[in-house]
């Protein structure tokens, strides 16, 4: 019996290993300011985020939310420890590997959009696919797709001024997505859609985690979506105090 169990044992195919995570975060601390007024931010962070994971982000407001996110992001400098994406540390590459590594690796959809206002939507979603130096006709036709994914086919060629906030928020989250980045973080960005577009948005962006192996990172307040996550990560004055699986998600790691 022993000896057929570990007969057994030895044909099965190896476990892969464990993914290795997309972001490692340790011993991150934030401060913004000097003397008197200094305020620090982020109070020694540790977090990891695997790929094919869905992770949120949530707590109070001003306990460090936007400051993690934009560290991992590789757009602040944190004062101490490391955060590692996708194995490189991004605190010690020089500013424009930086740069390049942010532009080709990651997703941002910013909390205020930071749209161009000059371009269309589809010009917008377009630029990370441009500045990669993709043809024109190639980017135009990968960003009209992923306006279609958002529900926004119709209105390619308006002007973020002639969008709704709803509808600029989902051009935020296309120009996000257009160049299939390993790490995708998005600060708050279900906050000006309705329900049912909330909704879409946020399985799009499970099923992008799930179905590609991307990481997400997504800062919420809204109760309605957290159905959504794979992990809760709770903040409150600049550390992480708690993260909780969510019941009934299949998705081990
Ligand atoms: N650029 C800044 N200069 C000074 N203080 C800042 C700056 N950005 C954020 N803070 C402060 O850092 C703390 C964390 O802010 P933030 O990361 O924006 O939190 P959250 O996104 O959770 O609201 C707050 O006390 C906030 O006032
Ligand atoms: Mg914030």
């Amino acid at each position: 019996m022993v000896f057929a169990l570990a007969a057994y044992r030895r044909e099965e195919p190896a476990m892969p290993p464990p993914s290795s995570p997309a972001v490692r975060c340790q011993r991150i601390v934030k401060y913004y300011g000097t003397g008197d007024t200094r305020v620090v931010a982020l109070r020694g962070i540790d977090l990891d985020v695997y790929k094919g994971e869905l992770l949120m982000l949530v707590g109070p407001s001003g306990c460090g939310k936007t400051s993690l996110i934009s560290v991992i992001a590789a757009l602040l400098e944190s004062d101490e420890g490391d955060c590692h994406l996708l194995g490189e540390n991004i605190q010690r590459m020089e500013l424009e590997a930086r740069t390049v590594f942010r532009g080709r690796h990651v997703g941002f959809v910013f909390q205020a959009f930071n749209l161009l206002p000059t371009l269309s939507a589809l010009d917008n979603v377009a630029v990370p696919l441009l500045i990669h130096g993709l043809p024109r006709s190639l980017a135009e036709t990968k960003a009209g797709a992923l306006l279609e994914r958002v529900g926004l086919a119709g209105h390619a060629h308006l002007l973020p001024s002639q969008l709704s906030g709803g509808q600029q928020q989902r051009v935020a989250i296309a120009r996000a997505l257009v160049h299939e980045p390993d790490l995708v973080i998005c600060d708050e960005p279900t906050s000006s859609l309705d329900h049912a577009t909330g909704h879409s948005i946020m399985q799009l962006l499970r099923e992008l985690a799930r179905t590609q192996g991307r990481a997400l990172i997504v800062v919420t307040h809204d109760p309605r979506i957290l159905e959504f996550a794979d992990r809760i990560a709770h903040m409150d004055d600049g550390r992480i105090v708690d993260v909780t699986r969510v019941p009934g998600t299949s998705h081990e790691i």
